[in-house]
């Protein structure tokens, strides 16, 4: 039976927000059935909330379509327990399907080779008198006490991490330690069955944090009242 929807997943930790909606405006426009794209690491919903809604909206067949060529070798091992789990965790009784990537597809592939020629006109013409790896603003380590390390990997973001960074953000300043605070988001930490998942330095104590009441208790527990949160902490770094 042929998809009624098709959910896009790209695998793209720099995408720039502009980029990623001028992407998702293009594919849904292409394609002929209701779609979502997202992304598997960052700050937005995750594919859990993109099912939600194509299921609500009714859909029965999905296909899960991974962009980008190739597509991460570890993420399409992991992804189908991930779909599975949740299908099973939402009762879904519909058939939802995960595709390969495009990378056997040699009409795709032509089609890339014949764009590179074809706009080659508008590629930007390195200049080596031009040479800089410095950038404005990057000399300084800012000011700081707290060092958060916000887990925005796609095995996280699948359990929905994605806007927990603006969580925080908010909650820091709502609590008044924004500026005692210097949040990175990053990569993959390791840990993804316990995720979402945060790192707190100098304390060397790693969290994880589910939702926003999550997050607002570590914020007054932890950073203002200098306590730890047992029933949060999944690792300690030995001193
Ligand atoms: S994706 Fe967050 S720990 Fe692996």
């Amino acid at each position: 039976m042929a998809p009624d929807a098709i959910l896009f997943l790209v695998s793209q930790p720099y995408l720039k927000g502009r980029r990623l909606k001028a992407l998702q405006a293009a594919l849904t426009r292409a394609c002929p059935v209701p779609c979502a794209v997202v992304r598997m690491e960052g700050r937005e919903a995750g594919p859990m909330t993109a099912l939600d809604t194509l299921a609500g909206e009714g859909a029965r067949n999905i296909l899960v379509q991974p962009v980008g060529i190739p597509f991460s070798d570890s993420l399409f091992a992991w992804l189908p327990g991930a779909l599975a789990h949740w299908q099973r965790e939402r009762g879904f009784e519909g058939e939802l399907a995960l595709a390969a990537d495009q990378i056997g597809d040699e009409a795709v592939l032509a089609a890339i080779a014949r764009s590179s020629l074809d706009r080659a006109a508008e590629a930007v013409t390195i200049d080596p008198d031009q040479g800089a790896i410095d950038g404005a603003g990057w000399d300084e380590v800012p000011e700081h006490r707290h060092h958060l390390l916000v887990c925005t990997g796609p095995r996280c973001n699948f359990r929905e991490s994605g806007p927990l960074k603006a969580v925080l953000a908010e909650e820091l300043t709502r609590q008044g330690v924004a500026r005692e605070c210097l949040v990175a988001t990053t990569g993959c930490l390791f840990p993804c069955n316990n995720g979402p998942v945060m790192a707190h330095y100098p304390a060397g104590n790693w969290y994880r944090l589910r939702d926003a009441d999550d997050v607002a208790r570590f914020v007054s527990t932890v950073l203002k009242n200098g306590q730890t949160l047992p029933e949060f902490l999944i690792h300690e770094v030995s001193q």
